[in-house]
């Protein structure tokens, strides 16, 4: 495969270390995206020396902060004249007690939809730039377990829990995805294709440092022992980055063995969809 320009977020833990690792294997160069400096160049230098890779760099942003993502963007536009992959992978399960962003935004909103959301649209250009470039989002089994969707009340504000934040997150991720692929097939952006993946349940840090409650702590302290390695997890985003099978397809709800799978659609439809992508367009416009 011809070598690739690679920017994975939240690549300094979890299955996002493991997806940067082995594409770093396979002589790509990688922009490995963190929040915090030390924990990223670590990381960076920790994969030159496991792959032999020189061309393994990092950037910063904390993902709960649109302006943040901005100045990270910014940064990205400076240091490289193209991107071929954008992989979404950061994403977290928050507390039983509902916060908020310094943006004001609930933040399992903000780290897992509009994040994901803002990158792909302030990095269209860069996007464009390659011969053929692929967007890959983070899902989550769990987006079927949010609930059924309340569109008067996006951010939770009379209905969090974090179980229903984060399967909603999912969700919408989901059908902004499907949403995405068709606005750039109807702008003529041929180059350019999306689609996301789930993982499976898979042993990382992901929901080990929140308070969920006494009991759905326990829960995920305890399920930790009978998950995948986080190597299962990375399973599917190495191959959407990488596969021959998938140029072209775009829009697709991949399954943690790398299968297209059908998402549980039972709150979809097209006006859903539609107002989703209208809530983030309007909600995310300062920033774009
Ligand atoms: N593990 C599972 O069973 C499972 C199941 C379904 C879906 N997923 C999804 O898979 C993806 C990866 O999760 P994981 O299991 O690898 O979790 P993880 O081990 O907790 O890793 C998450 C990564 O995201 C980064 N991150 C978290 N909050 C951030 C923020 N505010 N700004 C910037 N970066 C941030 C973390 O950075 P630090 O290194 O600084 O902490 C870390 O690199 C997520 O989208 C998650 O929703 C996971």
């Amino acid at each position: 495969m011809e070598k690739k320009i690679i920017l994975i977020t939240g690549a300094t833990d979890g299955i996002g270390k493991i997806t940067a690792t082995t594409l770093a294997k396979q002589g790509h160069t990688m922009i490995i995206h963190g929040r915090n400096r030390s924990k990223a160049a670590t990381v960076c230098e920790q994969i030159k020396a496991d792959t032999g890779n020189k061309n393994v760099n990092y950037v910063l942003a904390d993902l709960l902060s649109m302006a943040d993502i901005k100045r990270m963007v910014a940064d990205l536009k400076t240091k490289y004249d193209r991107l071929d992959i954008l992989i979404n992978n950061a994403g977290a399960f928050f507390n039983k007690q509902r916060e908020i962003t310094r943006d004001g935004f609930e933040k399992t909103i903000a780290l897992n939809l509009f994040a994901p959301f803002l990158l792909m649209q302030s990095l269209v250009d860069l996007l464009s730039k390659s011969t053929s470039a692929r967007i890959i989002n983070m899902y989550s089994a769990m987006h079927k377990r949010g609930g059924k969707p309340d569109f008067n009340d996006f951010q939770l504000e009379k209905s969090y829990k974090p179980d229903r934040a984060y399967g909603l997150s999912k969700l919408y991720l989901v059908w902004m995805t499907r949403h995405l692929a068709s606005e750039l097939k109807r702008n003529g952006i041929n180059n350019i294709t999306v689609n996301g993946t789930h993982p499976g349940a898979v042993a990382t840090n992901f929901g080990q440092d929140s308070d969920k409650g006494f009991f759905i702590n326990m829960i995920f302290k305890i399920a930790l022992n009978f998950m995948d390695k986080p190597e299962a997890g990375a399973v599917s985003s190495i191959y959407l980055a990488t596969s021959q099978e998938v140029e072209g397809i775009s829009g697709q709800f991949y399954s943690n063995k790398a299968e297209v799978e059908k998402p549980d659609d039972k709150y979809w439809s097209v006006e859903n969809e539609q107002r989703v992508w209208n809530y983030l367009q309007k909600t995310l416009k300062a920033y774009l």
